[in-house]
């Protein structure tokens, strides 16, 4: 059943930014049915809606005058298994950390690396969430979704959506014209360990303990809790930029003026750079104007104090993409989503 919150609905507690915003109506559905019945509603209005997952990605800088579809379906199911894997369909509102402990319990492999970031499932193709050497584009079967024009069940099988660092169909061709209700995911019965992250394997050792799928589990648990802010006790979006991906020719003119620059080698043969690096180098770390800083462990971080407004932190976004530009010419580019 659909349930709709009361009218000017508050949404503070609906983003991790902390962004004290209202809309005009949220509603909250936990089945396919529940959007069929949504969009084939008069009072809809497909020109003006956002569907919302965790929040977590997502700065509000305005009050949104249209209706929010929150996406609360749930399940994870075991839909195929064979002797090295398992497909499991999760439903899109299902909280992205308790995918990754229901997998490592049962002693499956593929998303240990990806513990503990915030939001939902149904959010995790879209921007493709990667964290320390892996991306979960590597054990996506396919998407399911509905269409918001034609109200129709699709299915998007992974080649089909166009992963890539950050990036997804859902961010371009598909932006507000699918709502994603399932994601379907390979996970492998043989542990298939990833440590590549620098940092993984130095804890590990430091606890004294087998690499596993669980050590590396708690691992990466330990680093992102020293690292990151927890939105519970400080609003943020976790990274609030990507990181710019150039030709190799720039980069040799960059690293010409800059030998520290911090970068890694992609598979393309381009060069991604270090953001946060960048924007320490340009003096924000640690930056505070009111209420809307940048935290002071990881200059990528963009935080609310508790009282900023959206437009105070989209402003300082916009003044240090402005002294990155003038400093590296590297324009930098909101990995957040920006309503
Ligand atoms: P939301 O913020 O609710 O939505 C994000 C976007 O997806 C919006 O455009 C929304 O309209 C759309 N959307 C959401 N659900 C659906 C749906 N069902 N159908 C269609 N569209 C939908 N990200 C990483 O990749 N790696 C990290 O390591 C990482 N660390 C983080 C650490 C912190 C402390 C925080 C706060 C965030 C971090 N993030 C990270 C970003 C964030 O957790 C991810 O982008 C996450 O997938 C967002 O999920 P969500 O449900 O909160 O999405
Ligand atoms: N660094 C600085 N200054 C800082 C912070 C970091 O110079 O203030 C340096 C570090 O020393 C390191 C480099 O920058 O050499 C990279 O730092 P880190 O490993 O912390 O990763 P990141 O590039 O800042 C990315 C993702 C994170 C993900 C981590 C771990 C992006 C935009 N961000 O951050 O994802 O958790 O790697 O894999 O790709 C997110 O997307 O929201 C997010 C948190």
């Amino acid at each position: 059943m659909v349930k709709k919150t009361e009218a000017n609905y508050c949404l503070k507690k609906n983003n991790t930014f902390g962004i004290n915003v209202k809309c005009n109506t949220l509603l909250r559905v936990n089945s396919e049915n529940d959007i069929f019945q949504v969009l084939n509603s008069n009072n809809f209005n497909k020109d003006d809606f956002l569907i919302l997952g965790g929040g977590s990605n997502i700065l509000f800088t305005k009050n949104f005058d249209g209706s929010i579809i929150k996406n609360e379906i749930k399940g994870i199911e075991i839909i195929q298994e064979c002797e090295e894997y398992i497909s499991v369909k999760v439903g899109a509102g299902e909280n992205w950390h308790d995918l990754v402990l229901w997998s490592v319990k049962k002693n499956l492999s593929g998303i240990e690396n990806l513990a503990l970031i915030p939001g939902n499932v149904g959010a995790a193709p879209i921007q493709n969430i990667g964290a320390y050497g892996a991306e979960v584009k590597d054990v996506i079967v396919k998407v399911c979704a509905i269409s918001i024009k034609d109200i129709t069940l699709k299915q998007y099988l992974n080649k089909h959506c166009n992963f890539e660092y950050r990036d997804s169909i859902f961010k371009h061709q598909l932006k507000n014209k699918v709502i994603i209700t399932h994601v379907i995911f390979q996970l492998s019965k043989k542990p298939n360990l990833n440590t590549t992250y620098n940092g993984i394997i130095e804890e590990i050792e430091k606890q004294n303990v087998e690499i596993t799928t669980k050590s590396i589990f708690n691992a990466v648990i330990k680093i992102r809790s020293e690292k990151l802010p927890d939105p519970k006790v400080i609003g943020n979006c976790g990274s609030f930029f990507k990181n710019p991906i150039i030709s190799l020719k720039k980069f040799e003119s960059i690293e010409k003026k800059f030998p520290e620059i911090i970068n890694y080698k992609t598979k393309d043969g381009k060069i991604k750079i270090a953001a946060a690096w960048m924007i320490e180098s340009c003096g924000w770390k640690g930056y505070r104007s009111g209420d809307a800083g940048v935290h002071s462990n990881q200059s990528l971080v963009l935080v609310n104090y508790g009282r900023s407004t959206g437009n105070e932190i989209l402003e300082l976004s916009k003044e240090i993409i402005k002294s990155v530009k003038q400093k590296f010419d590297i324009t930098l580019i909101p990995e957040v989503n920006i309503i």
